[in-house]
């Protein structure tokens, strides 16, 4: 596979075969993922991978939190997005297109809103990979540490592809912050910026097929001087 195919390939896999991948296997990967570049090579990325009972644990947690407050926010002064309709409307418009897009996919009409947000709970299972990683950084790291920590994923996502694995980057997990801060056992130099699934994807799922669109490029990059 080569680069390009592993980039075009790569989507956010929202649903998952049980197959078990190894410690050994996610081993492997991350330390390949390691070779990820960072400013000043600062590799401001710390992970914690879990499986089996750990996972089970984590996804408990999530049902017990969610279940008593489904609406709750993201804690904390990182916010999952900025203020979208302070900014150019074109990114809340790409926004709500892939959730259009995921959505009838899997067949949920806009009215159907708890049947949108009950799907939407499946990410609080990991979409049942057998993997779930969680990303972690110190706070104390500016937004050049943060971008950094997103090349990171991108690695790990792309490796994953090669390996026949799929991936789903979860910011959603931003929701249980605090439990999962708790429940590592964090310092408080530390926090969790979000999760990913990672496991053999289900290519069954319609959810699977959702190619999500992407600006041309004419929108996004001025050559000069060619
Ligand atoms: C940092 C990050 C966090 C994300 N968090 C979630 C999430 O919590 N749940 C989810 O279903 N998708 C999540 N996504 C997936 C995006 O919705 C997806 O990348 C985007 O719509 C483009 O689709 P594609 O990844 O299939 O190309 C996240 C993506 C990134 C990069």
């Amino acid at each position: 596979m080569t680069v390009a195919e592993a980039v075009r390939q790569r989507i956010s896999t929202r649903a998952f075969l049980p197959t078990p991948i190894t410690r050994g296997d996610l081993a492997d990967l991350l330390a390949t993922a390691q070779r990820s570049p960072s400013g000043g090579n600062l590799q401001p990325w710390k992970v914690i991978a879990v499986a089996g009972e750990e996972k089970d644990k984590i996804i408990a947690m999530a049902q017990r939190v969610l279940a008593a407050d489904p609406m709750g926010g993201i804690p904390g002064d990182r916010p999952v997005y900025p203020d979208l309709k302070a900014i150019d409307p074109i990114y809340d418009a790409r926004r709500r297109r892939v959730g259009e897009m995921m959505y009838d996919k899997i067949g949920i009409p806009k009215e159907d809103r708890a049947g949108r947000m009950m799907w939407f709970a499946n990410n609080y299972r990991f979409f049942g990979a057998p993997i779930g990683l969680f990303l972690i950084i110190d706070k104390r790291m500016g937004h050049g540490q943060w971008a950094h920590m997103g090349m990171y994923m991108q690695t790990i996502a792309l490796l994953a592809e090669e390996r026949g694995w799929g991936t789903c980057m979860q910011e959603c997990w931003a929701r249980l912050r605090v439990e999962l801060h708790d429940h590592f056992g964090l310092d408080e130099n530390h926090m969790l910026y979000a999760g990913m699934a990672l496991g053999v994807p289900d290519p069954n799922e319609p959810v699977n097929d959702l190619y999500a669109e992407r600006a041309p490029l004419g929108e996004v990059v001025e050559f000069r001087g060619f």
